[in-house]
C-alpha cells in the first residue's frame, strides 16, 4: 500500500434530494481512496453531492495518512487552511461541517479536537458507516463528535450497496483490512486494527455491480491482501487464489490486481493462480523493505532475503512475463553500510520494474521508534539517493524495453493534449495515444512507439476488446 500524492476526490454523485456540497480530500494509500468513495456513498442519501472546491462544500472531509514523516503537522496545516474556508462561509451565512478521517484521526483524534476545536467530526477508518449519525449529532451543535473505536460490527455490512462507479473502467475493492504483523516500523496495525477479511459473498456482490457498470479492471485491496481468508458461501474459508479465480471465471472481471502483498503470505495456490489465470495482471507489488537478513529480522518481517529471491524465481516460473514492484526502507534503526549494500545487491539480483522507497521515519508508539542505533539523517539521505538511482535505472530499462511491444491498454481518461487519451498497460505504465474518447473505459491494443520520462507513447492497432 503506498502513500500517494494528495488526490482530489474523484467521486461525483447523482442528484440527491436536497443538494449539499461534499468535498473530500484524500491522502495516503489506495485504501483511503476507496474509503473516500465509500464515505461519499454513505452521505449521498443525505443529499450530499461531490464538489471540487472546498468553498462550495457544506461538508469537508480530510481523509488522512499516518504512515511517514510529519503526518500530523501536515494535517494541522491543512486544517488551518480549511478553517479559513469555514470562517469565510460562516460570514456568508453558510454552515460547514469539517471532518477529519483516516489514520491520523485514528491515532491522534483527541489531539486534533484539542488543537483544532473548529473540527466537528473525527472518525477512524473503521467507523465511517456511522457518518450519517455523526453528521446529525454535529448539526445539533452538541460539540465535536469523535468515533475512533474499533467497533465489533464490520463497517462493510452497513454501507449502502450502491456505489458510485469511477469513470475509466478501473475500480478499487477492499476485501481485507487491518494488520496483525506488527512490523517494527509500521503504524498500520494501530490505525487500522486487527486483520479482518470480508465474506466472499459480499466481495462477489460488489464486484458484480462494478462489472455491470462497465468496470473492466478491479484492484483488490488489503493491507495484507494475500492473507485474505474470507468466509465462503459454502462454509469453507476461501483464500485469495480461489477468490480471484471466481472473479475471473464467474463474475467476468477482465483484469485483476491485488495490493499490498506480504512475501510471507505468497502461498503455492496464489503462485499457481498467476500461471492459470490470464486475468491476473502480470505485475505484482511485493514489498521487501530490505535485503539484509539482520534488518529483516529487526523489522519483524518473518522472512530472509534468500526466501524473497526464491519466491521471485517461483513466481517467474509460473508467469514468465511477470514484473515486480516493491517498497524499500533505508535507515531502519541498526542498518549499517553493509546491510544497505545487501539491499542494493538484492535489487540488482531481482530487478524491479518499479518501486517506492523511503527513509525510515520513526512513528510514535512503534517498537523501532525507540530502538537504539537510529541512523543519522544525512546517512539516510545518501543511501536513499543511491538506492533510488539504481531503481530508476531499472525502471527506465524496463520501460525502454516496452518500446516496440504490442500491449493491451485500459483507457482511463483523456490525455493532456487534445485528441489524446491515456490509459495503463498491464504493468501499470501510463500510455498515451491519439484516439477517440469512446475508447475511455475500454481495453484496446496499442503498439508502443515512444518512451517519455514517466510514460509511454503508442499507436492504436485498431483492435478493441468487446465490452
Ligand atoms: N502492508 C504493506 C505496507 C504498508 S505501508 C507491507 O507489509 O508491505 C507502505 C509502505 O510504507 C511500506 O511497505 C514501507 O515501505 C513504508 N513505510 C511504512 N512505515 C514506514 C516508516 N515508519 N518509515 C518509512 N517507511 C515506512
Ligand atoms: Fe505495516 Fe508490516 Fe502490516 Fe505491512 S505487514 S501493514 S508494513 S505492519
Ligand atoms: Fe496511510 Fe493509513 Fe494507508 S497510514 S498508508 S492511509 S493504511
Amino acid at each position: 500500500m503506498n502513500e500517494m500524492t494528495p488526490l482530489p476526490c474523484a467521486t461525483s454523485a447523482r442528484s440527491g434530494k436536497q443538494a449539499r456540497g461534499l468535498h473530500v480530500i484524500t491522502w495516503g494509500c489506495q485504501m483511503n481512496v476507496y474509503d473516500s468513495e465509500r464515505m461519499t456513498d454513505v452521505l449521498r442519501p443525505l443529499g450530499y453531492e461531490a464538489v471540487d472546491a472546498p468553498d462550495r462544500a457544506d461538508m469537508i472531509i480530510l481523509n488522512t495518512c499516518h504512515i511517514r514523516d510529519r503526518a500530523a503537522e501536515k494535517v494541522f496545516s491543512e486544517l488551518g487552511r480549511l478553517r479559513l474556508v469555514k470562517e469565510a462561509r460562516a460570514q456568508a451565512g453558510q454552515q460547514t461541517v469539517l471532518a477529519v478521517a483516516g489514520c491520523v484521526a485514528q491515532a491522534e483524534g483527541r489531539e486534533i479536537l484539542a488543537r483544532a476545536p473548529y473540527v466537528d467530526i473525527v472518525l477512524g477508518p473503521q467507523t465511517y458507516h456511522r457518518l450519517p449519525e455523526m453528521v446529525a449529532r454535529a448539526a445539533r451543535a452538541a460539540g465535536a463528535v469523535i468515533e475512533t473505536d474499533f467497533p465489533v460490527e464490520q463497517k462493510f455490512d452497513f454501507l449502502p450497496p450502491e456505489r458510485e462507479v469511477p469513470e475509466g473502467g478501473a475500480a478499487f475493492l477492499t476485501i481485507q483490512e487491518g494488520c496483525d504483523k506488527f512490523c517494527s516500523f509500521c503504524v498500520v496495525p494501530y490505525t487500522r486494527g486487527a486483520e479482518a477479511s470480508r465474506p466472499v459473498a459480499a466481495v462477489l456482490e460488489e464486484a458484480r455491480r462494478l462489472v455491470a457498470h462497465g468496470v473492466r479492471e478491479i484492484t483488490l485491496l488489503g493491507q495484507n491482501v494475500n492473507a485474505y481468508h474470507g468466509e465462503g458461501p459454502d462454509g469453507a474459508t476461501w483464500d485469495l487464489a480461489r477468490l480471484a479465480t471466481e472473479l475471473a471465471d464467474r463474475v467476468g472481471v477482465e483484469r485483476i490486481r491485488y495490493t499490498t502483498s506480504h512475501p510471507r503470505d505468497m502461498g503455492d495456490g496464489l503462485i499457481a493462480a498467476h500461471r492459470d489465470l490470464p486475468a491476473l495482471m502480470p505485475f505484482l507489488h511485493l514489498p521487501v523493505q530490505s535485503g539484509s537478513d539482520r534488518i529483516l529480522a529487526a523489522m519483524n518481517r518473518g522472512h530472509t532475503a534468500q526466501e524473497y529471491r526464491d519466491l521471485v524465481v517461483r513466481l517467474r516460473a509460473a508467469r514468465p512475463d511477470l514484473a515486480l514492484s516493491s517498497d524499500f526502507i533505508v535507515g531502519h534503526p541498526g542498518e549499517t553500510d553493509e546491510d544497505f549494500e545487501q539491499t542494493m545487491q538484492l535489487i540488482r539480483d531481482v530487478g524491479f520494474a518499479q518501486a517506492y522507497s523511503f527513509k525510515y521515519s520513526p512513528r510514535p508508539g512503534t517498537p523501532a521508534s525507540n530502538a537504539g542505533a537510529q541512523v543519522p539523517e544525512d546517512v539516510k539521505d545518501a543511501r536513499l539517493q543511491r538506492l533510488q538511482a539504481l531503481l530508476r535505472e531499472q525502471q527506465d530499462a524496463f520501460n525502454a524495453a516496452s518500446v516496440g511491444q504490442r500491449v493491451r491498454v485500459l483507457f482511463t481518461g483523456r490525455g493532456r493534449k487534445p485528441g489524446q487519451i491515456s490509459g495503463k498497460s498491464p504493468y501499470l505504465q501510463a500510455v498515451h495515444v491519439e484516439g477517440p474518447d469512446s475508447l475511455i473505459g475500454q481495453v484496446a491494443e496499442v503498439d508502443i512507439v515512444k518512451l517519455y520520462t514517466n510514460s509511454l507513447g503508442g499507436v492504436l492497432t485498431g483492435e478493441t476488446e468487446r465490452a
